[in-house]
């Protein structure tokens, strides 16, 4: 009987739109912000028996959709890892064609995330990113920096222990010029000086792909996170993917270390 109803509840939820599923969502616990480790664009290559830089474009492109998909949630704003500290150790190649994706496709994103009034962010270093590379999301936050709607945040060559090391590197500065005194250091101010200082921390964090790791993504921001993982490759991840992890999320329950209900 059991068995029979759970059957036809999960054949119901199937049979769902997503129209239907999105406004099934409940609007008061669409997570705030999501991060997303976009993995998998060489292996979705692999598959179709392309070139992996094919991949890497088509994962580029995909990001337009799931910006427009995250957009009509609600969701007030994604960081998504574009490239890590240690995606250098990748072929030149590779990391060189990397490096021309920002110029190739934030300008032509710009007109849309105007409609949209998305504000474009980024988290990681500028140094030993091409100058091209930071020109072209310089200009894409300047050009959006007064738009009020979602944040769109990548994190591009960024890697949560050089964050921590930098804000260390920040914090003793600031005791050795006086101004702080090592007993007054608490969360708040370490987070105050992480690169993510603007932004919540994240409620959900996605990795494609099939890895169940961070990969030095967000260490500190993801203490209390949501994780959710999905085979699916990057470039294959479309809205209704994002709106099952949404579905997913709504249903934990949030504990905090504190007690069910609490
Ligand atoms: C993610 O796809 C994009 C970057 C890390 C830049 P990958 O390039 O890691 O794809 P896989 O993991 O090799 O399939
Ligand atoms: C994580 O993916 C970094 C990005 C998605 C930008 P990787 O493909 O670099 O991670 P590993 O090497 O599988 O851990
Ligand atoms: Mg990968």
């Amino acid at each position: 009987m059991l068995d029979k109803l759970g059957w036809k509840k999960s054949h119901k939820v199937q049979q769902q739109s997503i129209q239907q599923r999105m406004t099934n969502l409940n609007l008061e616990d669409v997570p705030n912000h999501i991060a997303i480790i976009m993995d998998g664009n060489g292996r979705w290559a692999n598959k179709k028996a392309l070139p992996r830089f094919v991949g890497h474009r088509e994962g580029m492109q995909n990001i337009r959709r799931i910006t427009r998909a995250a957009n009509s949630m609600g969701v007030g704003a994604i960081t998504l890892y574009a490239f890590s500290t240690e995606n250098w150790k990748r072929p030149s190649k590779e990391v060189e064609f990397l490096m021309r994706l920002p110029e190739e496709f934030l300008t032509a994103f710009i007109p849309e995330l105007m409609e949209l009034n998305i504000r474009v962010e980024m988290i990681g270093e500028q140094e030993g990113v091409p100058d091209y590379t930071n020109r072209a999301i310089g200009k894409a936050r300047e050009e959006t920096k007064n738009n009020t709607g979602m944040i769109l945040n990548f994190a591009f060559n960024y890697g949560g222990r050089r964050e921590i090391v930098l804000a260390v590197q920040q914090l003793a500065q600031l005791v050795q010029e006086g101004t702080l005194e090592p007993q007054d250091i608490d969360e708040d101010l370490i987070a105050q000086h992480l690169m993510t200082s603007k932004l919540p921390e994240p409620d959900l964090l996605i990795r494609t792909s099939g890895e169940i790791r961070l990969s030095n993504f967000l260490l500190w921001q993801l203490a209390y996170t949501e994780f959710w993982f999905t085979d699916v490759h990057w470039p294959e991840f479309t809205a209704e993917t994002l709106l099952e992890a949404v579905e997913s999320f709504q249903k934990r329950n949030r504990r905090y270390g504190g007690l069910k209900g609490e």
